[in-house]
């Protein structure tokens, strides 16, 4: 998982979009690619390039049924976005995942939202622990949905979770199929989780970076966040 402050700079040196010139690479087809604009869509094409060994420019994406972005090609990762005011997480990984990242905002009623679209359980829990814990079962439950490719279009998905209300859990939680679900904690105020799908190799290792807009390809530098490693999460079917 990588976290990009957002408005830090560019990265020198790529064109942002796919290189139209190229052979077989028409606007149709990477009309997600190409809106990907600012320093948020030079570090992706900057880290998914460094998975893939090919130029930034020269990645192309097609999106899913519901809108979930894929990279082109063979081997391509999976990969996930989201972004929030300040932060940006690019979660990439050999199964299918999905990434949520919020900032907390104290201007809107917990409770009421989570009545509209939490289980009983879960509004119980965000009673007593206000915003922060709202928008901790909110990236819980919209990266289970985002892992999912179909987004919150069509609800919340039907998971029932419970969360320590002391704070993020560090290791995985499985979920149904094979879903494992981690919160993390890119900055204090912006609660985050991961889910990731059933790997052949066996469980992820999640490992966290900060991209840094060095500008120099081969310069750049991750950093890992603070973490913990006890799984404190559990979960069930709503
Ligand atoms: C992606 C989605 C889940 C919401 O995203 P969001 O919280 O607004 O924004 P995030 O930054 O977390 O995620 C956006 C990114 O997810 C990715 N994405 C888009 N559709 C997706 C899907 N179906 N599945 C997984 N990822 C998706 C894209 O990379 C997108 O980035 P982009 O905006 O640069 O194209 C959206 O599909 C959705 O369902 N929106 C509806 C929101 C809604 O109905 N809310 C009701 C409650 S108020």
């Amino acid at each position: 998982v990588w976290r990009i402050r957002l408005g830090a700079g560019t990265a020198a040196g790529w064109p942002a979009a796919p290189d139209t010139t190229m052979p077989g690479v028409g606007r149709a087809l990477d009309s997600w690619g190409r809106h990907q604009q600012g320093n948020c869509g030079n570090a992706m094409r900057d880290i998914l390039s460094r998975y893939v060994g090919r130029p930034p420019h020269t990645l192309l994406f097609g999106t899913g049924r519901h809108g979930k972005p894929y990279l082109r090609g063979p081997g391509a990762p999976k990969f996930n976005l989201s972004h929030t005011d300040g932060w940006a997480l690019l979660a990439v990984c050999d199964s299918e995942v999905g990434v949520d990242v919020e900032r907390i905002r104290t201007d809107l009623d917990p409770v009421a939202l989570a009545e509209r679209f939490f289980s009983r359980r879960e509004v119980v829990a965000v009673r007593s622990g206000g915003p922060a814990l709202f928008f901790r079962y909110w990236v819980c439950k919209e990266s289970y949905a985002k892992a999912l490719g179909k987004g919150l279009r069509n609800g919340m998905p039907e998971v029932a979770l419970t969360l320590p209300a002391d704070g993020p859990a560090g290791g995985p939680t499985e979920m149904t199929g094979s879903w494992r679900l981690y919160e993390l904690a890119p900055d204090p105020d912006c609660p985050a989780a991961l889910v990731v799908g059933a790997r052949d190799s066996g469980p992820a290792v999640v490992t966290q970076w900060t991209w840094t807009p060095t500008g120099a390809p081969e310069s750049m530098e991750g950093a890992h966040w603070p973490d913990s490693s006890t799984a404190r999460t559990s979960l069930s079917p709503a």
